[in-house]
């Protein structure tokens, strides 16, 4: 924040914006406002990532510390794919001048209906529980990674996301990602700060437990996700395919018992 303050005071940009795509910490809203304030910006929070864990009180708001808040709906807050933007009435008009006719053609209704859907679910009192687990399923994932000596980057996380930097395993992010997904594991290759390699060929996994824990998937699951992680980030090291076709038929046969909410396999 320090250096958020000295870029700030530096540059004196007009808008401030604060959250991000791979960040496993807690993003300090008020910090933000403070030098946000300070400097004379607008304040933006972007809470794609974390929207759903604000909504059931597992990370702060920026409400009431951002001018503006966007967020998409499909990610922690468990919705459609869609977007919501949020502001103070200061900025509410401009916004809505950008958006439409500027950005945004006619209204998809079906995905305003799916996001009303998505917010009624957040606001149901089972909601905050699962909030709480994702952070709790992350913190034991990460645990367990960190034990078979995984690379975290910040060292672990505060909320449902994992950034691991693989350069002490040999392996690149990509041909992990493309072997867990192989092997029925979904993340994506990410870079990592100051990642050597190149963007689209980078250092890192980025992992989140929403999904799982949407399966009911709880802490003493996790250690096995480690391990299998594991398994296969060797396995690519080794070039042994085999290892991912196996993973995937013991990853089948738990989820088996844990099926999508409100989905069955065709029989
Ligand atoms: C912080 C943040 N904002 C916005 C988006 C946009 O989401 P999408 O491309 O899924 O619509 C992302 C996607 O990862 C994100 O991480």
């Amino acid at each position: 924040m320090d250096q958020v303050r000295d870029l700030a005071r530096k540059e004196r940009p007009k808008l401030i914006w604060c959250g991000g795509t791979a960040v496993p910490r807690t993003i300090d809203f008020p910090a933000f406002a403070e030098i946000a304030r300070e400097t004379g910006a607008v304040l933006a929070a972007d809470v794609a990532h974390i929207a759903g864990l604000i909504a059931g009180g597992a990370h702060p708001s920026p409400v009431g510390h951002a001018d503006v808040i966007s967020t998409t709906t499909h990610k922690t807050l468990r919705g459609p794919r869609g977007a919501m933007i949020m502001s103070t009435a200061e900025h509410a008009k401009a916004i809505d001048k950008a958006v439409f006719p500027g950005l945004q053609g006619g209204p998809h209704n079906h995905t305003t209906a799916a996001i009303a859907v998505a917010l009624r679910e957040a606001a149901q009192p089972d909601f905050p529980a699962y909030a709480r687990q994702i952070v709790a399923n992350a913190k034991a994932l990460a645990a367990a990674l960190t034990e078979r000596g995984y690379d975290l980057v910040s060292g672990g996380t505060d909320n449902h996301l994992i950034l691991i930097d693989l350069t002490n395993k040999g392996v690149a992010g990509k041909p992990a990602a493309k072997a867990l997904d192989l092997a029925g594991i979904e993340l994506n290759h990410n870079a990592v700060p100051f990642d050597p390699r190149k963007p689209f060929d980078p250092s890192g996994l980025r992992l989140g437990t929403a999904a799982i824990t949407t399966r009911g998937l709880t802490e003493e699951r996790m250690p096995r996700i480690a391990a299998w992680l594991d398994e296969v980030v060797q396995a690519v090291a080794k070039d042994d395919d085999a290892v991912f076709d196996r993973v995937a038929a013991e990853i089948r046969e738990l989820l088996a018992d844990h099926p999508m909410p409100g989905w069955a396999p065709a029989s």
